[in-house]
């Protein structure tokens, strides 16, 4: 394989043989859109770190769900924001709330587009944490109870899937046996398997306005520092019944979902978050880098690195380049 007989550049000399020989290609089908959904009639908040997402009420994301399946995106997953919060997050299992009513919307108006939620206590808590507080910590054992009933009812409402991301110890055999006892043993669990205490979560906590008010939450999500705990965290997610893992965020971790994918081989998921996002939009509006290529090269990496599934918010924008070069 010695040059000058071998010569690489051969096999890049064309776009048609580029094209043959790549070995990681996206479609419209690698991705799920997070939305917001919140309470109220025809709102469209704009989210101002995030150009080009908003808080949708009901009726505004039934019109997003139908141009996400007219693109070819194969799901969404939801995000709450409730009229009220307390110190329990009680509004996170109220059947009326936002995101139980905006499964039902969506599985009536758009049926073949399937509906993911995010689990979690932060965007109904007054104090921002991502489940009960004793002691200034969160309770990891009192907070299961309330994951489970979010879960159950956002199942009840028509989710397809739901997606605990809480990092609480035990929360996938909670909800695992929850659903179970109420004849949703055929709903998969996608967990926030390794999701690591990131600055990149910044845009996301505006858009969801779950900002901890006390404290941060490295008591419950990983240091950056460490992989062998995030495969500790996919082991205990996998036997207590996870169907998908995840990692989060997506290009800070590349090794890690690498590692993940090869030593499980299950069905892997990365978040390509707010902070990751939000990077390439800015340096893009000040000019600073070609903003489609950036988003491109980004999620053709977290593919490469072994992602099956992407929760991107760049799913439309890259659903639509994909197919304008077709
Ligand atoms: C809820 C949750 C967060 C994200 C997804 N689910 C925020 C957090 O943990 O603070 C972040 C998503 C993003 O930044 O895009 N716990």
């Amino acid at each position: 394989m010695n040059f000058p007989f071998y010569r690489p550049r051969r096999l890049r000399k064309t776009e048609t043989i580029r094209n043959m020989i790549r070995e990681t290609t996206l479609t419209p089908n690698d991705f799920i859109l997070p939305l917001f959904v919140t309470f109220g009639k025809n709102v469209k908040k704009a989210i101002k770190s995030m150009p080009g997402h908003y808080q949708l009420s009901v009726d505004n994301i039934v019109k997003e769900a139908k141009e996400i399946k007219k693109l070819g995106i194969p799901a969404v997953i939801l995000f709450g924001i409730p009229e009220h919060k307390d110190e329990e997050g009680s509004t996170a299992f109220d059947p009326a709330g936002p995101v139980q009513e905006a499964i039902r919307a969506i599985k009536d108006k758009v049926p073949g587009l399937a509906v993911i939620t995010d689990v979690c206590m932060c965007e109904y808590t007054s104090h921002g944490h991502c489940g009960i507080i004793k002691d200034k910590d969160v309770d990891n054992d009192a907070t299961l109870e309330l994951l489970s009933k979010e879960a159950l009812s956002h199942v009840e409402a028509g989710a397809d899937i739901v997606a605990p991301s809480d990092m609480m110890d035990g929360r996938v055999a909670a909800i695992r046996d929850i659903l179970d006892d109420n004849d949703f043993s055929h709903i998969p669990i996608m967990s926030y398997s390794a999701k690591y205490a990131s600055a990149f979560y910044g845009p996301f906590r505006d858009a969801a306005e779950s900002t901890p008010q006390f404290g941060d939450r490295r008591s419950y999500q990983m240091d950056p520092g460490n992989t062998d705990e995030a495969i500790r965290e996919v082991v205990l997610d996998i036997e207590e019944g996870a169907d998908i893992v995840m990692v989060k965020p997506a290009l800070p971790y590349l090794d890690i979902i690498r590692r993940i994918k090869t030593e499980f081989g299950y069905p892997t998921a990365a978040y390509n978050v707010s902070g990751e996002f939000s990077m390439i939009k800015a340096a893009a509006e000040r000019g600073w880098l070609d903003g489609d290529r950036a988003m491109m090269e980004s999620l053709t990496a977290i593919k490469r690195a072994g992602a099956d599934l992407i929760l991107t918010y760049f799913a439309k924008e890259a659903a639509i380049l994909l197919q304008k070069k077709r």
